[in-house]
């Protein structure tokens, strides 16, 4: 595949007719409008991070520790970003991150469903979180023919969390996401400062109300009785697991299971002798712990412990130059957090595309000048450490 450096073309015709693009170009100016157009509860929510947000500006800043080396007379006029992972054959190694409160940012109040469909034009796959303004089936119908992975918050009910694994498999996802950082909600000084956590507010909760299992809990229907279904949904949302839980967890699908907030070469081992198909190194954007260190920082040890197990990393990713360095430190494919849930609260579907192909175009052009023609090019050879850059090791 490849051709992702076309978008520049394309918006410098436009230019020719008087048409300019009608969203930023990068991520400060989509960062700048989504707050102006989004409701600012949802606003804070998405933006803020843990405690003084530190490691939230250090997973970013974390970037420019990296400079790329350009090698010239390389002739990379075709480049190919394209990965295969579980068996999927991806066009390139981005991938839409677990977003819970997606459904809200969205103007028409379906963000998952516009997200889904943004997937399904981009190729970009989608892990749609358990925390969703939409059933996950839903979901799922809108991704056409790109594949979508399911993002478990385990529940501390075992039939619950089963109910959820088994329909994610009959909707058809093709992977499934454990997030083990947010079995308790991080100290968030944004949201405390207004008091709003969204989900106590009955959003993004229709996994739950669609379940059976879940269903058999309440007292009465969800629609009779929205209250008991917070209430029921906050006893049982976060489920401390431990090593001990991971057969379980391996046990209740056959699909590639994936372990996300992974950030030590131990817990790699772990996962990878409990069964696990895959590590995601991420620290959640810094929404969960502010402990300062950037997520990038954690990848290459995480890489070298999973010792050609598949890693997909997120955490600070702004553009297109962030997306080739996270590759060249062995990253297999790099998830978009914030970027894109501000294309969405801009633009819905449209406004999702634009950033995935704005970060795709920015990162084979790239590859392109810099004579880096295909992903295996890029190692950490590729990479100069700068000292003072950033905070790594
Ligand atoms: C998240 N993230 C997240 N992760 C997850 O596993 N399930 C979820 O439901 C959510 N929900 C969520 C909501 C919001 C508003 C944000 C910003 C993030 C974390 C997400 O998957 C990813 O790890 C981070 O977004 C990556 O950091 P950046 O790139 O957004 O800074």
């Amino acid at each position: 595949m490849g051709g992702f450096g076309d978008y520049q073309l394309e918006i410098y015709l436009d230019g020719l007719r008087g048409v300019v693009p009608s969203l930023p170009m990068d991520f400060d100016g989509l960062a700048e409008r989504a707050r102006a157009a989004m409701p600012p509860s949802v606003w804070s929510y998405v933006a803020g991070g843990a405690g003084d947000e530190g490691t939230q500006r250090a997973n970013a800043r974390a970037f420019e520790a990296w400079g790329l080396v350009p090698r010239m007379m390389v002739g990379a006029t075709e480049r190919d970003l394209g990965v295969d992972l579980f068996g999927m054959t991806l066009p390139s190694p981005l991938f839409l991150a677990p977003v819970g409160v997606l459904g809200i940012c969205a103007q028409d109040g379906h963000g998952d469903l516009a997200t889904a469909r943004a997937a399904a034009r981009t190729g970009v796959p989608m892990v749609a979180s358990t925390l969703s303004e939409d059933p996950m089936e839903e979901v799922a119908a809108q991704l056409g023919g790109t594949p979508g992975l399911f993002q478990l918050y385990t529940p501390t009910d075992r039939a619950l969390a089963e109910s959820l694994v088994h329909r994610a498999e009959a909707a058809g996802y093709r992977g499934i996401v454990v997030t083990l950082d947010t079995w308790v909600t991080g100290w968030r000084p944004r949201d405390l400062a207004t008091a709003n956590f969204p989900q106590l507010r009955g959003h993004a909760l229709a996994n739950y109300t669609s379940d059976p299992v879940f269903r058999r809990l309440l007292p009465g229907t969800p629609e009779e009785d929205p209250e008991a279904v917070v209430a029921q949904w906050a006893g049982i949302f976060g489920n401390p697991l431990t090593w001990d839980d991971l057969p379980w967890l391996r046990s209740l699908t056959d699909l590639p299971l994936l372990l996300k907030g992974i950030c030590h070469p131990e817990d790699v081992r772990r996962a990878r002798d409990g069964g696990a198909d895959g590590v995601y190194c991420s620290n959640h954007g810094g929404r969960q712990a502010n402990g300062g260190l950037p997520a990038l920082a954690a990848l290459p040890a995480v890489v070298a412990a999973a010792d050609g197990m598949p890693v997909l990393f997120d955490s600070g990713v702004r553009s297109g130059a962030d997306v080739v360095k996270a590759l060249a430190l062995g990253a297999t494919a790099v998830g978009v957090g914030r970027p894109y849930v501000y294309g969405l609260a801009l633009g819905g579907a449209d406004g999702v595309v634009h950033v995935l192909r704005s970060l795709l175009a920015e990162a084979d052009l790239i590859m392109a000048v810099d004579g880096y023609p295909t992903l295996s090019d890029l190692t950490p050879k590729s990479l100069i450490h700068l000292p003072g850059g950033g905070a790594l090791p």
